[in-house]
């Protein structure tokens, strides 16, 4: 789905966006392991990860976001403030494919972000042309609200300088060389997506660093808040 106007070409699918960043090498750590929604990846993705988020192709603001779960003997699902528990996979995935409807949806490994006051915190890069010259309009924390796994500020989340962030959740010495790597990332990311989606004039870049400091990207966005 493509479409443009003023505000330069939208990309609604983030799996197409998702692939064309995995074409370049140094993205490839960087983003999390991602496949299209079917009941055996999910299976599989459950078995090697532990944790997976499963979110629509197209989508915004949080919705529709869940987080599934292995736990010893059985699975649980997260949507919104909600867990919900299963003795046996198919019940899990019956549970899953009434909520998701006629959506297609994408399976993603899933993140154990770094935390303020327990609450996970992500990050957002706003990157937009002006003038025929990229530049950085914003890099700011975002705090999931309380209860909620998804920081997106539509669903309650609180906005913080990011390197405010950075120091809350790993500490002060993560500051400066965290904030580097993402705008590293961010440059290298554009540089592929513009290739590959020409016209695009604003990007709004996802990034949630995990408890052991890696930076992983969960989304770019072709029309940011
Ligand atoms: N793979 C993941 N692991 C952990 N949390 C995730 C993952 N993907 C998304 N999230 C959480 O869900 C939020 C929304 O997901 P995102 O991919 O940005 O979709 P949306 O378009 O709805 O904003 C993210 O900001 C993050 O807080
Ligand atoms: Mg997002």
């Amino acid at each position: 789905m493509t479409n443009h106007n003023h505000d330069g070409r939208q990309l609604a699918s983030k799996w197409e966006k998702t692939e064309a960043l995995l074409s370049h090498p140094s993205l490839v750590p960087h983003i999390p392991p991602t496949s299209r929604f079917s009941a055996p990846q999910l299976r599989s993705m459950l078995e090697r990860h532990g944790t997976v988020v499963i979110k629509p192709v197209v989508g915004s603001g949080g919705k529709g976001v869940i987080k599934v779960s292995k736990s010893g003997n059985g699975f649980s699902y997260t949507h919104y403030e909600r867990t919900v528990s299963y003795s046996n996979f198919d019940g899990l995935v019956m549970a899953l494919l009434q909520k998701m409807g006629q959506k297609s949806y994408l399976i993603q490994k899933g993140i154990s972000l770094a935390t303020v006051n327990g609450r996970p915190i992500d990050y957002r890069v706003k990157y937009v042309k002006s003038f025929n010259r990229w530049e950085y309009r914003a890099l700011v924390g975002r705090i999931a609200r309380s209860g909620l796994f998804v920081t997106n500020l539509s669903q309650g989340g609180d906005m913080v300088l990011a390197g405010q962030g950075i120091k809350a959740s790993l500490g002060p010495s993560y500051v400066k060389v965290k904030k580097r790597e993402m705008r590293e990332l961010t440059v290298i990311s554009t540089r592929v997506l513009e290739q590959r989606f020409p016209g695009i004039v604003q990007l709004g870049f996802d990034y949630g660093i995990d408890r052991q400091g890696k930076i992983w990207i969960f989304e770019v966005n072709t029309r940011p808040h």
